[in-house]
């Protein structure tokens, strides 16, 4: 006999079959002659329910039988007399695989704060919440590799260790193997990187855009989906300090190209979800619903399913962020000095204002475009007006920016003196010119936030609930 996925068996077993189920108990209760075992293998969200006559089984085995035990029960399935599920597994053995001291194991069959299973993170994947969460995480994760498959991208793996700063923001975790007491020195007392491992400094990189762009001018086009490194000292809801990023790049593609791409590939990602995560997501959704009991009406967010299928079915607003600051100024909030931050042509918009504008102006998903040079990244297109680079955000409800991108500056001249006026040493970026001096041409690209990604999909509310093991400032556990 073989043992059989619980999804399996809920599916396709029939009435009358004899089986093998394995899994871990996630409830357990009983009448004087008989118990019931939720039985949970990870294969769903649903359980497998286990009818045990008391009469036939070790009164010691059914002690041992506790939240968290894992089990393996061979019986026949039969129809279930109880509401709640179609079938039910009549148990002949029972084997306790792994016990689960019920004084001790942490995770009991109540509800846990969010912070306690962070603390916990280790066997928070035995909750409903999170068996969930990660199914529809690797959902996604393959979903991006078949979408970009069926158009013909080329995933390319860049490096994590990088010589370059990418985005030019400076916040790297650096890599050495130099002794942090003694490290080697040069004559003027500064560290002699070129004693260290790679011959010079290094850091793990922030993005594999600038790689990226090598083999998209040869491939045509080019994906990356990898861990990405941010040392920023951001305690938010929303920032990681490692992340994993989606980062298309595309050879004769201009931004409106861009953007198109953005919003296919994202309701192509939301679309395959609600086809095959319906279950966790009904879940997640009546979870969330749960939780918003508490807040006012006003408040409440819509409906999970709703909302995804609203961002599936409706066209995402386009507009400069030129555009945007004029609404912003003109709104409720900025007359009321609500807004914590300011709001002036050329200042970075921050979640509030972007969130203002998704959540509240336009109630969808927004595409900003043509931000002032001055707060975006060396290597965009620069714009005839000589203020603006060709960029796009995509701003997400909830999220805020789940998608940075833009079109990119092919002509070496314009980078070379963009590089300067940013001080970005131009001989250590010789290779990503070179693709500007042989055959260069109009290419564009841009990196969805995996985990911002995610949390839109679930409706969680925290970054750290939807990686396995976060990684935050003064955090780095498991
Ligand atoms: O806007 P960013 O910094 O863009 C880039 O890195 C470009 N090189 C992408 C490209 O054009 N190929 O980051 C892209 C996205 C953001 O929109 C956001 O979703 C996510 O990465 N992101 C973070 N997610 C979690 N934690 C952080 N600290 C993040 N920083 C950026
Ligand atoms: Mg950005």
């Amino acid at each position: 006999m073989k043992r059989l996925k619980i999804k399996d068996i809920l599916l396709n077993s029939k009435i009358g079959e004899t089986i093998i189920a394995k899994g871990w108990v996630r409830t357990k209760r009983g009448s004087k002659n008989v118990n019931f075992i939720a039985l949970n293998d990870g294969s769903t969200i649903h359980n497998l329910q286990i009818v045990a006559d008391v009469s036939i089984f070790d009164e010691s085995l059914l002690h041992e039988i506790t939240t968290g035990a894992a089990l393996s029960v061979t019986g026949k399935l039969t129809e279930s007399a109880g509401g709640g599920q179609k079938i039910e597994l009549i148990a002949e053995t029972i084997e306790l695989l792994g016990a689960a001291d019920p004084d001790k194991f942490p995770i009991q069959s109540k509800r846990h704060t969010m912070e306690f299973l962070r603390e916990n993170a280790h066997l928070r994947f035995r909750t409903n919440t999170f068996g969930a969460i990660f199914r529809i995480r690797h959902a996604m994760a393959f979903a991006i590799h078949k979408y970009f498959n069926e158009k013909g991208f080329n995933y390319l793996h860049t490096p994590i260790i990088t010589g370059s700063d990418a985005e030019g923001a400076g916040q790297m975790f650096r890599v050495s193997t130099l002794d942090p007491k003694n490290p080697a020195l040069t004559e003027n007392g500064e560290i002699d990187y070129n004693e260290d491992f790679f011959g010079k400094p290094t850091n793990l990189t922030v993005s594999g855009q600038l790689e990226g762009e090598l083999g998209a001018l040869a491939l045509g086009e080019i994906y990356t989906f990898g861990p990405t490194f941010r040392a920023e000292n951001s305690n938010t809801t929303r920032h990681l300090s490692e992340f994993w990023m989606i980062e298309p790049e595309m050879a004769f593609y201009d931004l409106k190209d861009n953007m198109d791409l953005a919003e296919e590939f994202l309701k192509s990602l939301i679309k395959y979800a609600l086809e095959n995560c319906i279950d966790d997501l009904q879940f997640l959704a009546s979870r969330l619903k749960q939780e918003e009991k508490s807040k006012p009406q006003d408040q409440r967010s819509m409906d999970l399913i709703e909302k995804l299928e609203f961002v599936l079915n409706n066209d995402f607003i386009r507009i400069t962020y030129t555009e945007a600051i004029k609404i912003l100024i003109n709104s409720k909030p900025y007359k009321k000095k609500k807004f914590q931050f300011p709001v002036e042509w050329g200042v970075d918009l921050q979640s509030e204002h972007e969130r203002y504008l998704v959540e509240k102006h336009f109630n969808c998903p927004v595409i900003l475009t043509d931000y002032p040079k001055g707060i975006k990244a060396f290597y965009m297109k620069q714009n005839d007006d000589g203020k603006t680079v060709g960029a796009m955000d995509v701003l997400f409800p909830q999220i805020g920016e789940i998608i940075g991108g833009s079109q990119r500056e092919e002509n070496l001249e314009k980078l070379e003196t963009r590089m300067k006026e940013m001080n970005i040493p131009s001989e250590e970026m010789w290779w990503y010119l070179d693709t500007r001096r042989y055959g260069s041409v109009e290419h564009s690209g841009f990196g969805l936030g995996f985990e911002r990604f995610i949390l839109f999909v679930t409706g969680m509310g925290n970054i750290r609930d939807v990686i396995a093991f976060p990684r935050t400032p003064k955090n780095a556990e498991f």
